[in-house]
């Protein structure tokens, strides 16, 4: 079996920054109240003309660029999303024809906040298995499309984003060397965004009433976000047959500074080797791992023979986790 490793990252981020300030003024809250009980200082809102496809785009163009790859020889698209552009196409499939990318299959994956692990870990399996020798992994929303931004409880959590990663085999013993994807559905009703079309037919009257927005039970996550982040980075270290203390970096998905606070005190790692970007993105769902895995590369947190985990949760719910060895 083939080695498969992040050859590249790329990233992108809409220019328009909303601020905890801005948002006092939208609805009954405070800077103090974000900042204390999430961590979030700010977060990236896309245009209304800025489609979640086109900050895929963009993020994967930069990931190919720095892997040198020509979009023509790319053989495999993998998005991760839970905002896509329209039912169908996939924004996969939108973002093989922006890139020219003609050869390569394309599908999306629907895995909430855990969608780039589960796109990171299924795009591996091919390459590995050598059905194809490279794989585009790209993690994009535009969720603040399906907030109510009259909900208090809800809208100051979430941003847009892209992040986007070439996986190719690598030599040595690099490369993404365990994986780790859970599930349970037990606690589906904790976040939804319902829509109930699978039971009666959307009509146009009811699309004027009803909007579907995202609503969360937020304690109720947070004690479970906890316990899952914390098992999924136990099984996939010990899966990697490594220690805890062999790990140099984790980049967890950033739903809440508090959330990521509480993993690395039950699993006794320090906080310095857990890499945390909320402040300046909020909740970006599937996009948050991509877009916190580039900023810890440039930033160096990351080097050559380091192990770093990735770990998540999200809606589902559904966890997961990788271990790399850069
Ligand atoms: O990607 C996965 C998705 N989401 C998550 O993982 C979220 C997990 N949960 C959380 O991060 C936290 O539970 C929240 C940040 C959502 C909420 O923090 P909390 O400490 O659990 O607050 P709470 O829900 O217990 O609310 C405490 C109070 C309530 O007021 P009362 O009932 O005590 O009077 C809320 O109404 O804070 C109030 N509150 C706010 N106040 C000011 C809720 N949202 C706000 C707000 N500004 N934005």
């Amino acid at each position: 079996m083939k080695n498969v490793g992040i050859i590249s990252v790329g990233c992108y981020l809409p220019k328009r920054v909303l601020t905890n300030f801005d948002l006092e003024k939208m609805v009954d809250t405070s800077d103090e109240w974000i900042t204390t009980r999430t961590g979030i200082k700010e977060r990236r809102i896309a245009n209304k003309d800025e489609r979640n496809s086109a900050l895929a785009v963009h993020a994967a163009k930069d990931a190919l660029k720095r892997a040198h790859l020509d979009p023509a020889k790319v053989e495999l698209i993998v998005v991760a999303t839970i905002s896509p552009d329209s039912n169908f196409p996939s924004v996969s499939c939108l973002v093989q024809k922006a890139l020219g990318a003609k050869k390569a299959a394309a599908f999306d994956i629907g895995a909430a906040c855990s969608g780039f692990l589960y796109a990171l870990t299924t795009a591996k399996q091919y390459v590995q298995n050598g059905l194809y020798k490279n794989a585009l992994v790209i993690a994009s929303e535009k969720i603040t499309n399906l907030v109510d931004w009259a909900d208090r409880n809800t809208c100051v959590l979430f941003g847009d984003g892209a992040g986007a990663c070439v996986l190719a085999p690598v030599a040595g013993n690099r490369g993404i060397i365990a994986d780790y994807l859970h599930a349970q559905g037990e606690f589906g009703e904790l976040m939804e965004v319902v829509v109930d079309n699978s039971v009666e037919p959307l009509t146009q009257e009811k699309h004027k009433v009803h909007k579907p927005y995202l609503v969360m039970q937020g304690k109720e996550l947070f004690k479970v976000a906890v316990n899952s982040m914390a098992d999924a980075v136990e099984i996939a270290v010990q899966k990697a047959k490594l220690k805890l203390s062999d790990i140099d970096c984790v980049v967890p998905h950033q739903a809440n500074d508090r959330i990521i606070s509480a993993v690395a005190w039950k699993l006794n790692i320090p906080k310095e080797k857990i890499f945390v970007n909320i402040d300046k993105y909020g909740n970006m769902s599937a996009a948050s791992i991509a877009v916190a895995l580039y900023e810890a590369i440039e930033q160096k947190k990351i080097k050559r023979g380091n192990n770093v985990v990735l770990v998540t949760f999200g809606a589902g719910l559904v966890s997961a986790a990788n271990v790399v060895r850069w």
